[in-house]
């Protein structure tokens, strides 16, 4: 399946962190964020993602030159001037010509959301278009969606007044939708997707939400940014391989010791005047003294490591006990 992600606002909630760069190109932990959103679609089957680009376009076209973003193709449409999110939709659709069903995301969302699940819901219901709903205490920030039975949506309201809102669901930022979608799109103007097509939609009967309780966070706030960082560093959110940090779990305790990035240190470790390369894993209880650990050295648990010179790669079994040794790379 194809996605568009939309890519293209301004950020300014964000500023100064947005000043040179566009939201989605801030890292989360080392990784920028359009990385972890494409990432999310690629586990999840999508084959290519359409980049709807508007603010700094170069920025993603510099990072990312052969054409591939977490190891999947990208196409980029590049908007003249800001055209909304619907109207960023339909150029995007129109440039790349798409003609079967497709994915649009809010690229500054990060979930863990089944996307096979919502392609199936939309399917299953025969809709036009398919949200993904959250729910969430303070719905007053976003786009609150009422659905009646069967998930069709009755009535699709963007930021109501505080305590105002029909629902605590509001619109997560992931859609389904069909071609016909952007037919209801005027052309030559900014159109908003939350303020016209979807309330017209719900009008007409044709748009469909499905709830879902996954992992979820727009991160377009300062404080919302901080979360993304802090949820992946305590291990609310899986890291990505490539992450460039180490994480360490609360529970470890690490003296005079150098962590290599990508490693995962875990609860009731103890790591003492000891090196770790990069990509280490370490797992509970183990204990690792003086010791020097290459790249990737996986080391299981309650594992004993004293004067150790370990290579590359390597496996120490669990309940081990290695002192003054040395293992090659594997
Ligand atoms: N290409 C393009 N062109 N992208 C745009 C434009 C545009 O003119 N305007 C906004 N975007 C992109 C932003 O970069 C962002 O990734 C996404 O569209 C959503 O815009 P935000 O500015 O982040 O909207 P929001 O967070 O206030 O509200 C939206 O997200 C909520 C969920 O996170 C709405 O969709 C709400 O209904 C929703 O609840
Ligand atoms: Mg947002």
């Amino acid at each position: 399946m194809f996605a568009v992600v939309l890519v293209g606002g301004f950020g300014t909630r964000l500023r100064p962190l947005t000043e040179h760069t566009p939201k989605q190109m801030l890292p989360i932990c080392g990784v920028p964020m359009i990385e972890w959103v494409v990432g999310h679609l690629a586990e999840h089957g999508v084959q290519e993602v359409g980049l709807a680009l508007g603010y700094r376009p170069d920025a993603f076209l510099n990072a990312y030159p052969n054409g591939r973003i977490a190891d999947i193709p990208y196409r980029v449409a590049v908007e003249a001037e800001a055209l909304g999110t619907a109207g960023a939709i339909r150029f995007a659709a129109q440039e790349m010509q798409l003609e079967e069903t497709f994915l649009v995301l809010n690229g500054d969302v990060l979930t863990d959301l089944h996307i096979g699940a919502l392609v199936e819901f939309h399917d299953q219901h025969e809709a036009e278009a398919t949200i993904a709903l959250q729910a969430v205490s303070d719905p007053s920030r976003f786009g609150v969606v009422r659905t009646g039975d069967n998930g069709r949506v009755e009535e699709f309201i963007e930021k109501p007044p505080a305590g105002k809102s029909p629902s605590n669901h509001i619109n997560a930022g992931t859609y389904v939708m069909n071609p016909s979608v952007v037919d209801r799109i005027p052309e030559g103007r900014p159109v908003s997707i939350e303020r016209e097509t979807f309330p017209d939609m719900a009008e007409a009967g044709t748009l469909y939400a499905m709830q879902s309780d996954t992992y979820w966070l727009d991160t377009g706030t300062p404080g919302q940014f901080l979360e993304a960082n802090l949820d992946v560093l305590q291990g609310r959110r899986k890291n990505r391989p490539s992450m460039p940090l180490a994480t360490v779990h609360p529970a470890a305790q690490i003296e005079e010791s150098v962590i290599g990035t990508g490693s995962h240190i875990d609860a009731e470790v103890m790591v003492k005047r000891s090196v770790l390369f990069t990509d280490c894993h370490v797992s509970r209880g183990a204990t690792i003294v003086d010791s020097v650990l290459s790249d990737e050295v996986y080391v299981g648990e309650g594992t004993r490591l004293e004067g150790c010179v370990i290579g590359s790669g390597q496996r120490i079994e669990a309940g081990a006990t290695l002192i003054d040794q040395k293992r090659p790379g594997s």
